[in-house]
């Protein structure tokens, strides 16, 4: 079969196209036949090995994961003796980062439990957009931000990947939402429910009189002290990506600023799990979100497909076509 192969950690273009030996499924596993996968920013951590803690994960010298590629969509070919869940022919996504990764394929095997049933009103390309973002998206909203209907959100970042879905999902959870973007995603961020939209290259949302129960930093830096100030009594601060000085304040400071005052500030990891990715499922079907799709790469532009995600404007997602 093709894959996308890499034996040493650099940039996009140590990915190459090879042919490899088409992988057979252990008891617990599912043999997948991949139509599509995405690009997401652990993607970027795997192919350069960085920041460096990653490789005691990843491979300390060199990829440990030859096949890269943790989103994937496509349909069963065949099932391990122990699977239960799952059959030949049928339709199904999954993040496969906790369980060796291999996307970027024509198949991969993967357990049982990183998968659910595709949702059938999305074709193999959005299903690929949802696994890693959405799931970050909902995570950090329900579970670290323990959103609440009513409640006015923010979220910085609110035109990529995870930011897309961050905005509907919080609309879906009742909140009235504030989408931060630039100019030309305004748009996007309306048509996907936003309630308010600031635009980052005009107006500082840290430096206005607003206050907000629950403010989710996905992209962009602010110091984490202008986020409390912008915070509610008794509001919750939840960093998920941006700047490394973004990431390092919030790790470092949140704990800190946690305990001294009325106000929650902390970072967020997500861990991919079955029930999250059904639970997106259920929001998939019934119409309550939509993935956004920038654009479609084929597998062997996968080495393109990073270096437009690499310039860090992307709108929604790109997703990698098999
Ligand atoms: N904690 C976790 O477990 C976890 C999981 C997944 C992702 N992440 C992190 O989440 C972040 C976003 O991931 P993603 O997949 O959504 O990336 P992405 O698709 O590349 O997001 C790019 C978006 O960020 C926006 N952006 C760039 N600079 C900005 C700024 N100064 N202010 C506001 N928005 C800005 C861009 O909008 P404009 O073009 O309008 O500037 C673009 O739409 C990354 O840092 C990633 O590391 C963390």
């Amino acid at each position: 079969m093709k894959a996308i192969v890499y034996t040493q950690y650099g940039p996009p273009n140590v990915l190459q196209v090879k042919e490899v030996e088409k992988p057979i499924p252990k008891d617990n596993e599912v043999l997948v036949k991949v139509h599509a996968s995405s690009v997401n920013y652990g993607n970027l951590v795997l192919l350069k090995g960085k920041p460096f803690l990653a490789r005691f994960a990843f491979g300390l010298l060199k990829p440990k994961y030859p096949i890269p590629g943790g989103d994937m969509a496509g349909q069963v070919e065949a099932v391990g003796k122990d699977v239960k869940e799952f059959q030949p022919g049928d339709k199904v996504y999954g993040d496969l980062s906790l369980s060796g990764w291999g996307a970027y394929a024509e198949y991969v095997t993967v357990p049982e439990k990183a998968l659910a049933l595709k949702p059938e009103n999305t074709t193999f390309e959005e299903a690929a957009a949802v696994p890693m973002a959405g799931v970050t998206a909902l995570q950090a909203l329900r579970d670290k931000g323990k959103i609440k209907s009513g409640q006015k959100v923010l979220i910085n970042g609110a035109s990529g990947g995870v930011g897309t879905f961050a905005v509907q999902i919080a609309k879906e959870f009742g909140a009235e939402v504030t989408a931060v973007c630039s100019t030309r995603k305004m748009d996007i961020a309306t048509s996907l429910g936003a309630d308010f939209v600031i635009d980052y290259t005009k107006e500082d949302f840290t430096k206005s009189e607003e206050r907000y129960d629950l403010i989710i930093a996905v992209n962009g830096y602010h110091p984490i002290s202008a986020y409390k100030r912008a915070l509610r009594p008794n509001g919750t601060f939840v960093m998920i990506g941006g700047s490394e000085k973004q990431l390092y304040q919030a790790m470092l400071l949140g704990p800190w600023f946690s305990m001294v005052g009325d106000k929650k500030m902390s970072s967020f990891l997500q861990r991919a799990n079955q029930s999250d990715l059904v639970f997106m499922s259920e929001l998939l079907e019934s119409g309550k979100v939509k993935p956004v799709i920038e654009r479609s790469y084929k597998l062997n532009e996968v080495s393109a497909a990073f270096k437009h995600f690499e310039e860090g404007h992307a709108q929604g997602k790109i997703i990698i076509t098999v």
